[in-house]
């Protein structure tokens, strides 16, 4: 067995967990969200969920995390198979957790590297080019070569971008742990700190935009964004949204904390750290993600305006109305560089921890040197990443969000907790959380790990299931045009859950032969 690298410090894993975390769910996904469910009444089912789910499954992720490292195992399959007494069908539940990180690293770095491109053209004024929404559609449109127009004649500077992005994480998980993610994350969140603070009081300072809206200011666009509809909490749309951010912006249920874990020591604290990483997370996401984005485009849109701004998703929302605000404020080319930059650093540090998992399980199961683990990663990925590049407009991306970053979250945090509290069982569960631990958890939280946070996902996916599962399945409303390419999508998606199965079963079916 290779010997498994460790986390330099406890800032260190601190650091990358929480840099896992904070993405570009913190600063577009979040606010779209808020804005679409009710506003400031959004916040309660999100708290609620943070708390009944989102700190649970952490504590879950770092302890299960922990535990499979102590065995040489940094992935699910081998954690679930020690927890499950060695099982022969358990571990296999474990494949979708180096399936869901594999899916989102494919179209995150895509979209990361876009974010790369925006800040150069920000910066070098290109951008300012665009002062209207419609120039500003064109050329987001014309750099994804979705369209040839007057910015963009092909797709290949956004493929240029891609690379290098592409280049960037593979260099970086070839550093491996402490050389490669820790660094890059220790140097990385402070200064995503730094510009989003800075961002924040350019934003929250500034005046309204237009003589003839003397109203349209910062506080009436916090107002939108915060101000309560109580109505909202009875719709279960909007728990069932609520829920479904805090597992993407925390990065529970993808299998990456669990693979970041499982790099500490036996007795490093795993409760208190944990809830450090969520706790910068949340302050990332309530603080700077709740008061940049939609402030600044409030000033630029309005009261109205707005409202068409967050229906139309994260994406219109930093690629087109956010640059568009900003080109209206002095120095706007440099704050948008800014905006651009901190998305960029927030997209690395977390698709680092999406291509951990699959690269630490072709280390310990089957081991091989980091080398060519990266190797095989970039490889596979890569080829991936160039459907996404190319069939974007045909809906593959949002085929891969879709089973990846959000029906595979629910379903493998429903299997872990199952799992942690029913099979592992929840007396040997808590102690094992407990072992190193700084502090002590109120016996409460026993109660919620064991029944609370394994019912509620139970209802969030039953309600799934009757809700929405019969049309997703049969592609009720995707358009025709883009029926063939959804297909090859889900077809490509399968046989990498399946590659992934096999690959498992190979790797202990050797296990067994060696013992
Ligand atoms: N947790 C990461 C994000 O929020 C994936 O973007």
């Amino acid at each position: 067995m290779n010997r498994r690298e460790q986390w330099s410090s406890k800032i260190g894993v601190i650091l990358a967990v929480a840099g896992s975390a904070i993405g570009l769910g913190n600063f577009l996904r979040f606010p779209v969200q808020a804005a679409k469910n009710g506003g400031g009444a959004f916040i309660i089912p999100y708290l609620v969920s943070f708390l009944l789910l989102g700190i649970p499954l952490m504590w879950i992720e770092w302890t299960l995390g922990r535990f499979g490292g102590g065995f040489g195992h940094g992935t699910a399959p081998g954690m679930f198979h020690n927890i499950a007494n060695k099982n022969r069908f358990i571990k296999y539940f474990g494949v979708i957790g180096i399936f869901g990180p594999i899916a989102i690293f494919t179209y995150y770095t895509y979209i990361e590297s876009w974010l790369f491109g925006y800040s150069i053209f920000a910066i070098t004024g290109k951008l300012s080019l665009c002062q209207d929404q419609s120039s500003m559609v064109a050329f987001l449109k014309g750099y994804q070569g979705l369209e040839q127009n007057q910015f963009f004649s092909s797709v290949v500077p956004a493929y240029i971008f891609f690379l290098i992005t592409f280049a960037v994480n593979i260099a970086t998980v070839a550093g491996g742990i402490q050389k490669g993610i820790e660094r890059v994350c220790k140097y990385g969140l402070p200064v995503l700190f730094m510009l989003g603070i800075i961002l924040m009081i350019r934003v929250l300072t500034l005046g309204s935009m237009y003589p003839e809206h003397p109203d349209w200011t910062p506080v009436r666009g916090l107002g939108f964004l915060w101000n309560p509809d109580f109505s909202s909490l009875l719709d279960a749309k909007v728990w069932l949204a609520a829920a479904g951010q805090i597992f993407f912006t925390l990065s529970v249920g993808i299998g990456v904390i669990l693979t970041y874990a499982s790099y500490l020591k036996k007795n490093d604290d795993v409760i208190l750290s944990g809830l450090t990483a969520a706790a910068t997370n949340e302050w990332a996401e309530i603080v700077l993600g709740g008061s940049i984005a939609i402030t600044s485009a409030f000033l630029f849109f309005g009261p109205e305006g707005i409202k068409t701004v967050a229906e139309s998703g994260a994406f219109n929302l930093g690629f087109v109305a956010m640059p568009l605000a900003l080109n209206h404020i002095p120095f706007g080319n440099i704050f948008g560089f800014f905006w651009f930059a901190l998305l960029f650093i927030a997209g690395v540090t977390s698709s680092i921890s999406l291509a951990q998992p699959a690269i630490a399980f072709l280390e310990d199961e089957f081991n091989i040197d980091k080398k060519k683990a990266v190797i095989i990663f970039a490889i596979i990925t890569f080829i991936l990443c160039n459907m996404c590049v190319f069939l974007l407009g045909k809906g593959f991306l949002d085929e891969f969000d879709f089973w990846g970053g959000t029906f595979a979250l629910v379903l493998f945090g429903t299997i872990e907790a199952i799992l942690f509290s029913w099979v592992f069982g929840i007396d040997r569960a808590w102690d094992e959380m407990h072992a190193g631990s700084n502090m002590k958890l109120p016996r409460f939280y026993r109660f919620v790990i064991k029944y609370i946070t394994p019912v509620f996902l139970l209802v969030i996916l039953i309600s799934w299931f009757i809700r929405e599962a019969k049309d997703v399945i049969l592609m009720k409303n995707v358009p025709s045009e883009i029926l063939p390419y959804i297909i090859l999508a889900r077809l490509v998606l399968f046989a990498l859950l399946v590659g992934i199965a096999w690959l498992v079963h190979i790797a202990w079916k050797k296990k067994e032969k060696s013992a």
